[in-house]
């Protein structure tokens, strides 16, 4: 009896793992969830029912019942080593020459250099005893770590079984774990919301969620893994990968997640165009990397060329242009934004970051100011991640100047005095006066922007000129601006009068997503106002749909839809749109489209996700519009196309989750081929 039993165990622990490992590491689901809970719940059961046939690989065992009291020590069995950094070109060739001398004039002919992503994340080690995972460690000092077991069980990307059939007695693994960013930004929100400290940036987080004491709450946090160093001390039987190529390869087939983003080089030329080609490409990721590391292939090689006292001579990272930088605190404002949102700013000395010059950061919100006791006179660090604006990542307090003061946030609106307010459940304060200059200032320069009605010469300082000599007082107003107006205004001539008045004049041809995103309503960006528009073809229609109707659209949530209603309800907005209509802007959905119908495609509802091989997402959204198809930002029940690219984040996993078809380039346009 036990024996069946036991047999029904192993079988279940091992579709699970399998599954998983399809799931989590190769992105190509074989099982169904429902399947998969099913077989799950079974396993959970039987393990109730005989705990002493419980073992620590299975898959029911990844979160701990109870927090650990503190971390022990470990010493490494290999130290973990961390790499000499190059910045250039140039770095990277004496590096080249410096492992050439050490040779002293021998240099074997080699298989090249492989180039991996430097992941910016948080080293760990783990050890795997005759294939069962039974430790886990950060990486501390790189020679004395703590062990973290309990926690790294929680990531679902590490296996707590190697898929080996003859595992060697000790394996050795060495990666890099981290928090994808969505997830960093999903627990910042949450941090704030339950009023607590903010994490300063996704490394952070991880390594903070590494050393979490309860693994109930790093189960939470969705931590992630990719595997980079594989060890195996003493293999008789097992043959044994000669590159760091087949090591990462093997890595995969054991069952670990390898970053898939690595190249073999022939020469430095060669991970020179692999460094550039990623400078831009790694914007797109969805985790952080600040580098490529740079490894001789060949292990003989590397065994031959050793370490230093610090670092391995066979491999270093090429730095990007550094991210951070200290700077001085010369004024601490607010901004007051187009939706009354109160953003306190340091304006600091000019400082060079990530190529370009910055003078101010965004400090957030109260909150963080708070936190971060930032004074005018301080030194602080600065950071800019992705295309987000810089922002104050930590004040150096050693390098206080005495007698600065403390910096208290105002309470009435710099701009027109009313008395800001704090909404419950949010972080910012807000300027709720609706006539606010400031409101009235960001809404005009939204109007105008490249992604609304995309007005040549209406930037924010030109809105700022006309509002100051009093020419325009609402939206409404730009319509009825003369060439003579214009040109009366200081450091105006008739030239650029004329062209900002044509330029004007032609917006009133722009698309109604267009006129629909300008408008500003609030959570109404730019997809949504696509979704809207097409959902509702006429302003009219738009107009008086209620919140049901609304929110049953695809795409469209509670928040959003609650924000339309609201605000056409408001009399001056109603009025807004009557004096646009009178003057020619466009309130309808051009019908035109769809030019064609195609059944593959015409009723169908698209998402796009990924960097697409040739096309620009926008590009794809236009194609499938154009053969009567929707398209949509989130993937839902209702999603029957997922159009994915490369790198693909959390809309491929819930689409995969919900059985919603994939499609790649190639695919979308061998549909939109037969077009009828
Ligand atoms: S190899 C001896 N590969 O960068 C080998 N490190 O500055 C040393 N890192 O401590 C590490 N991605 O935390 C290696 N693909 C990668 C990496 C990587 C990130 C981190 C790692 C290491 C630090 C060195």
């Amino acid at each position: 009896m036990n024996d069946d039993i036991q047999s029904r165990l192993l079988q279940l622990r091992s579709q699970l793992q399998k599954a998983a490992y399809a799931y989590y590491v190769m992105d190509n689901p074989i099982m169904e969830d429902s399947v998969y809970d099913k077989l799950y719940r079974e396993l959970e059961g039987l393990e109730k029912e005989y705990p002493l046939l419980i073992t620590s690989d299975s898959p029911t065992q990844r979160v701990g019942d109870r927090p650990a009291s503190q971390f022990v020590s470990v010493k490494h069995n290999i130290p973990l080593y961390s790499l000499a950094n190059a910045f250039d070109f140039e770095e990277l060739q004496q590096w080249e020459q410096k492992w050439q001398r050490v040779l002293e004039g021998e240099i074997p002919t080699h298989s090249g250099y492989v180039c991996e992503l430097k992941i910016d994340g948080s080293a760990i080690a783990l050890t795997y005893e005759n294939g069962l995972l039974v430790r886990g460690t950060t990486r501390g000092d790189g020679v004395t770590g703590e062990e973290i077991t309990q926690n790294i069980r929680t990531i679902r990307t590490i296996p707590l079984r190697l898929n080996l059939d003859n595992p060697p007695p000790i394996v050795e693994v060495r990666g890099e774990s981290f928090l994808p960013l969505d997830t960093f930004d999903q627990i910042n929100l949450e941090r704030e919301k339950a009023g607590e400290n903010l994490f300063a940036n996704p490394r952070n987080a991880a390594a903070g969620t590494l050393r979490q004491l309860d693994s109930r709450i790093v189960a939470e946090r969705k931590l992630d893994f990719f595997a980079y160093t594989l060890h195996i001390p003493n293999a008789d039987n097992f043959e044994l990968p000669t590159t760091q190529w087949e090591a990462l390869e093997l890595l995969q087939k054991m069952g670990f997640r390898v970053n898939p983003n690595r190249d073999l080089c022939a020469d430095l030329q060669a991970v020179q165009n692999y460094f550039e080609t990623w400078d831009e490409k790694r914007k797109k990721l969805p985790y952080l990397t600040d580098g490529a590391v740079v490894k001789l292939n060949d292990f003989p090689l590397q065994r031959e060329l050793g370490f230093t006292q610090k670092f391995p001579r066979w491999a270093i990272a090429l730095k990007y242009a550094a991210e951070e930088a200290p700077t001085v605190v010369k004024d601490i404002i607010v901004n007051v934004g187009r939706t009354g949102a109160v953003t306190p700013m340091a304006v600091m000395e000019p400082v060079q970051l990530a190529g370009t010059t910055v003078q101010r950061a965004t400090l957030h919100n109260e909150d963080r100011v708070k936190e971060l006791d930032i004074r005018v006179g301080d030194t602080v660090v600065i950071r800019k991640a992705g295309e987000i604006i810089p922002e104050v990542l930590r004040v150096l307090p050693e390098l206080r100047p005495t007698k600065t003061i403390a910096y208290k946030m105002p309470e009435t609106c710099p701009e027109c005095g009313s008395t800001l307010i704090r909404p419950q459940d949010e972080a910012v304060l807000r300027c709720v006066n609706s006539s606010c200059p400031a409101i009235l200032r960001g809404s005009l320069v939204h109007w105008a922007s490249r992604n609304a009605l995309d007005i040549q010469g209406l930037g924010e300082k030109n809105v700022i000129l006309l509002l100051e000599h009093g020419l325009i007082k609402s939206i409404a107003d730009i319509y009825s601006l003369t060439i003579k107006q214009i040109m009366e205004l200081p450091r105006m001539g008739q030239r650029s009068a004329e062209k900002l008045v044509g330029a004007i004049a032609e917006s009133k041809s722009q698309d109604y997503a267009r006129v629909i995103y300008g408008l500003g309503i609030r959570f109404v960006g730019k997809v949504n106002a696509e979704i809207l528009t097409q959902n509702f073809p006429t302003l009219e229609q738009l107009q008086t749909a209620n919140f049901a109707k609304l929110q049953g659209v695809y795409g469209i949530g509670e928040e959003i839809a609650q924000s339309v209603v609201d605000w056409f309800r408001v009399e001056a907005n109603q009025q807004l749109i009557e004096t646009l209509k009178n003057a020619g802007l466009t309130f309808e959905q051009n019908q035109a489209a769809p030019t064609q119908t195609n059944s593959n495609i015409t009723g169908k509802t698209f998402v796009i996700t990924g960097t697409l091989p040739t096309l620009k997402r926008s590009e794809a959204a236009e194609k499938i519009k154009a053969a009567g198809g929707k398209v949509t930002n989130s993937v839902s029940k209702k999603t029957d196309y997922l159009l994915a690219g490369e790198n693909a984040g959390s809309k491929l996993e819930k689409a995969k989750k919900l059985s919603i078809q994939e499609l790649s380039e190639a695919q979308l346009l061998e549909l939109l081929d037969k077009t009828t």
